[in-house]
């Protein structure tokens, strides 16, 4: 496995790689859910490209940026025994040259969700996600659903710049007990932890409520919002249920819905999601 920082060596390390070239952008702190992605690109593609970059454009002022958590040696052991080919990690300075004033927007479905509760966070994402294609050259992209505003802001990315990268969703990873992998989890003390699974016991009376025929989208919001009530750590910041394509919400469901809610555990933020 090939360990890259500049983007010279890159350029040159990048040609050499038969393709088609499969490639999972991530901000490092591995778990299973990023090495599901590389293990799906490793199936459908020739070489595999992972970055690690804790992109500074895509926190806010007053989020984790300074303490994201970071532990370089541990997930270039986990790449390599996943059989990642090369692994990109660029400082700040080569994707952010001094004077930097280039940005990529995705407006309308950038707007609700995510992107009303964290401002400029996709217009970071998508300006890093492009460069990194620009510079990777990838057939193919790997995403967890997990992040599901940003895997369909990204599909629209690729297809509204002409990207010639097939962007491909994969299925969130979780714990036994149910809470989706994330860094981020490693912020939640025991108690908090315990708290977590609130996310994915919201979302799943959601989805058996729905089971049993309920189609009133006012009707399986408020159960979430209550299975998030009853949990003393939890502070609902939203939940949805949304048209999985354009990300509006729903009066009535018809087709698919997306159920998604943010979950404030003390001070760790939390997303979820299913896709029905
Ligand atoms: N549980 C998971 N299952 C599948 N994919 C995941 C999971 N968690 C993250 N991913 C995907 O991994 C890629 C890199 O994400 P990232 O490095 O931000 O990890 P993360 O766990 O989401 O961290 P954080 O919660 O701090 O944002 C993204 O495409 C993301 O959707
Ligand atoms: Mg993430």
């Amino acid at each position: 496995m090939k360990l890259i920082t500049t983007l010279s060596d890159l350029r040159t390390a990048r040609p050499l790689l038969p393709g088609p070239v499969g490639f999972v952008p991530t901000m490092g702190y591995l778990h299973a859910g990023h090495i599901s992605l590389a293990e799906r690109a490793k199936k459908e593609c020739a070489s595999v490209i992972v970055s690690i970059f804790v992109n500074p454009t895509q926190f806010g002022p007053a989020e984790d940026l300074a303490k994201y958590p970071r532990d370089l040696p541990r997930d270039l052991a986990l790449l390599k025994a996943a059989g990642v080919d090369l692994v990109w990690t660029p400082t700040p300075e080569v994707v952010y040259p001094p004077g930097y004033q280039t940005w990529i927007t995705v407006e309308g479905l950038t707007a609700p969700l995510e992107g009303a509760q964290r401002p400029g966070h996709f217009r970071g994402v998508t300006t890093v996600v492009a460069k990194l294609f620009n510079a990777v050259q990838p057939q193919k992209a790997y995403f967890g659903q997990k992040d599901a505003q940003q895997a369909a802001v990204l599909k629209r990315m690729a297809r509204d710049l002409n990207f010639p990268v097939d962007v491909v969703v994969c299925p969130t990873v979780r714990e036994p007990d149910g809470l989706a992998l994330s860094s981020r989890n490693v912020y939640l003390n025991a108690e908090e932890r315990q708290a977590a699974i609130v996310l994915y016991r919201a979302l799943s009376a959601a989805k058996n409520k729905y089971d049993g025929g309920e189609r009133n989208a006012d009707v399986l919001r408020a159960i979430m919002r209550s299975v998030i009530g009853s949990e003393p750590l939890a502070y609902e910041q939203y939940v949805s249920a949304a048209d999985p394509e354009t990300l509006c919400e729903l009066k009535e469901i018809d087709k698919g819905v997306l159920f998604s809610l943010a979950v404030r555990i003390g001070k760790t933020r939390l997303i979820d999601n299913l896709l029905i």
